[in-house]
């Protein structure tokens, strides 16, 4: 492995089945990111750019912590990393701060929050509700699950969330349902008002918490996570549709307006990226917006 010492991996957890928290020496990453940007983590000479939202980060120790789920072959090989090696390349912050860090004071003073963070999504949902907690800001956090061994960072979250209300799909830990039940019975059964509501999760997930909260009309922000590739904005991986506009996650993003994301069009692409023949397919459709060699639509 690497002997590049300046990202070297200083804890290693596991956080429940297949899912892994390290912090990463990375001082200059931890000097200037914020919550809601990400960073782009190549393992070795060999290894392909994994992009990870951040979760945390300590200015003064110089660390970024990383959340992952070890499911495909570049993540089942971050695992086998232990505290004292080193990753090959760290790159980041990139894309945008969260909306809520950069609103004015005031305005976020004036607003109800709840968070939405399913499954591996608590991570990046962490770094914001720890945020709001050490600027004076309160928010509200449900943590959606499978089962209670999926539930993450829960502990660590009640630090800085007002309230955290934990829901599994099989009911073998707090509310039985998904995190729609859980949004339905804050909102119309205990009647608690939200102006803001926060959702980041899987795309299916994210796609069903807009639809209900545009029903109950309250503003709803997503982070995307689709494939990307070179992180600048440059191969057109990570082309979304937002509205009636192409926007690009890794720059425009990852967070966009939850209520104009065409989540079906995204979920679709994700799916394509994973053959060989859709790849070449979104290639012949985008062409233009794919005019970098780095992509890994380039096959040729
Ligand atoms: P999961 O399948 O365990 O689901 C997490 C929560 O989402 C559960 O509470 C579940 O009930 C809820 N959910 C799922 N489908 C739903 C629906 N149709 N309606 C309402 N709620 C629904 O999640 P997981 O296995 O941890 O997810 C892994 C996925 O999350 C991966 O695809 C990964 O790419 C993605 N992810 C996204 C982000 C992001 O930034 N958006 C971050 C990390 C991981
Ligand atoms: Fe966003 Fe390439 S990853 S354009």
């Amino acid at each position: 492995m690497t002997e590049n010492h300046e990202y070297t991996i200083t804890k290693k957890i596991k956080l429940a089945n297949s899912i892994y928290l390290m912090d990463i020496k990375a001082p200059r990453v931890a000097a200037h990111c914020y919550p809601g940007q990400f960073i782009i983590l190549i393992a070795d000479e060999k290894g392909e750019r994994i992009p990870l939202t951040i979760c945390d980060y300590d200015r003064e120790e110089g660390t970024v912590t990383i959340v992952f789920q070890a499911l495909g072959s570049s993540t089942k090989l971050l695992a086998d990393y232990e505290v004292g090696e080193a990753f090959r390349d760290f790159t980041g912050p990139l894309g945008q701060i969260s909306e809520l860090v950069k609103m004015p004071g005031e305005e976020l003073r004036s607003k109800k929050v709840l968070f939405v963070a399913g499954g591996v999504g608590t991570a990046p949902v962490y770094p914001q509700v720890k945020w709001m907690k050490e600027n004076g800001f309160e928010a509200d956090c449900i943590i959606g699950a499978r089962s209670k061994e999926f539930v993450i960072l829960e502990e660590q979250m009640k630090r800085y969330a007002k309230n955290v209300y934990v829901t599994t799909d099989d009911g073998s830990y707090g509310m039985k349902g998904n995190v729609n039940d859980a949004i339905k019975h804050l909102i119309i059964d205990k009647k608690h008002n939200y102006d803001i509501i926060v959702a980041i999760g899987p795309m299916i997930m994210m796609k069903f918490v807009c639809i209900l909260t545009k029903e109950l009309g309250i503003k709803t922000i997503v982070s995307m996570n689709p494939i990307m590739v070179d992180g600048t904005g440059m191969c057109g991986a990570c082309r979304l549709t937002i509205g009636d506009e192409i926007k690009f996650a890794c720059v425009d993003g990852p967070e966009f307006d939850g209520h104009l994301v065409n989540f079906d069009e995204a979920m679709k692409r994700l799916s394509m990226y994973k053959t060989v023949e859709g790849k070449k397919l979104l290639r012949e459709r985008e062409g233009d917006t794919h005019h970098h060699k780095g992509c890994e639509c380039h096959d040729e």
